[in-house]
């Protein structure tokens, strides 16, 4: 069957074309993060307009390199939550038009599902159930995929998530939007015992997170060597950031694959790209004889084939919106 998929949740508009939910006939992206970068962050009004200029183009685009004929189509997946409130409602409404239209189910997808099922994409062989480490811009969480549609949030961060830590200290560090690619980049040439930074501890959910307790040292760090007139040691502090933001994800979702004994990790969303992180997990997994499921670098980021992918698996779960879809901007991986 074809799922026709739409991703608008926050600085990417994606359209996918996917066939019986692991094979991606199509997966047209248009990114705005060069304008958002005149800002210093993604600015919603100007995302929610940008999702409008591109997105029935876009659709044309992922239908004619699909190959596949409107009559083809067999239902429309969207994002529905979370994400930015307008930006989420543009691929809402274009998705109840284009079902409509088309005379086929509307299947509403939480966007966070959707970077779990990147993982299928990549690993044909992977079935649920796993634990999933699902850490982008907007969410940090250790989720217990028990099936392809009944997902259970193990433990999450407080405040900030970590790619939003990243971005946030990019952008005071000077070195650009988005933040966490560079800071990668950067951390390669970097000693990572270089700046003592703090890893924080949710007294009593071994499981949670915390980030802006790292976020603030980092900026303190920042504003003190301005202050002192002193230059920073960008590639050393890149690095022992990355080292103390994994340091805080790695061992808790290996705590949570260890309390499930299913034996199999995977890792989502767009932080997933980042090299220490897939480092540490994969020593972690061998240590511990799990196996390691890493998400393709193109598609740890938004993307629409992860919404066709996880669409078909609620469709087959007997999932189903109608014209009153609503947009969320936050809410529950467990229900869906
Ligand atoms: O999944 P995503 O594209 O959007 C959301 O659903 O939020 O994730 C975007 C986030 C941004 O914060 C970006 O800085 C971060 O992923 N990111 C990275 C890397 N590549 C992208 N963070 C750390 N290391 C990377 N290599």
């Amino acid at each position: 069957m074809n799922i026709l998929a739409f991703e608008s949740s926050c600085d990417e508009t994606a359209v996918a074309v996917v066939r019986d939910g692991r094979t991606v006939l199509s997966d047209a992206i248009a990114s705005q993060a060069d304008m958002h970068a005149l800002y210093g962050g993604v600015v919603p009004e100007i995302a929610s307009r940008k999702h409008i200029e591109a997105i029935a183009s876009l659709t044309d685009q992922a239908m004619e390199l699909a190959g596949i004929g409107r009559g083809e189509v067999d239902a429309v997946a969207v994002t529905y939550a979370p994400g930015l409130i307008g930006a989420v409602l543009v691929g809402v409404n274009f998705a109840k038009a284009a079902s409509y239209g088309l005379g086929v189910p509307l299947v509403p997808v939480h966007h966070v599902r959707g970077h779990i099922a990147a993982n299928y994409i990549t690993h044909p062989d992977l079935e649920p159930p796993f634990v999933c480490l699902c850490v982008s811009g907007g969410t940090t969480a250790i989720v217990d995929v028990r099936s392809y549609t009944e997902m259970e949030v193990l433990g999450a961060t407080r405040d900030d998530a970590a790619g939003e830590c990243f971005d946030k200290v990019a952008r005071v560090l000077g070195i650009g939007y988005p933040g966490g690619a560079p800071m990668d980049a950067l951390a390669q040439g970097g000693d990572d015992t270089r700046y003592e930074l703090p890893r924080a501890h949710v007294e009593g959910a071994p499981l949670d997170m915390s980030f802006s307790g790292l976020k603030t040292a980092v900026l303190n760090l920042a504003h003190n060597a301005a202050q002192k007139g002193e230059v920073l040691d960008l590639p050393g502090l890149a690095a022992s950031f990355a080292a103390a933001v994994s340091d805080t994800l790695v061992p808790r979702a290996m705590e949570a694959a260890r309390s499930r004994g299913y034996g199999k990790v995977a890792v989502a969303g767009g932080v997933a790209a980042n090299t220490r992180i897939r480092s540490d997990l994969e020593r972690a997994c061998r240590a511990s004889g799990d196996r390691l499921f890493l998400p393709a670098l193109s598609l740890c980021g938004d993307n629409g084939a992860m919404i066709g992918c996880q669409g078909y698996y609620e469709y087959c779960a007997g999932r189903r919106a109608g014209m009153d879809l609503n947009a969320y901007a936050n809410r529950d991986i467990g229900k869906g």
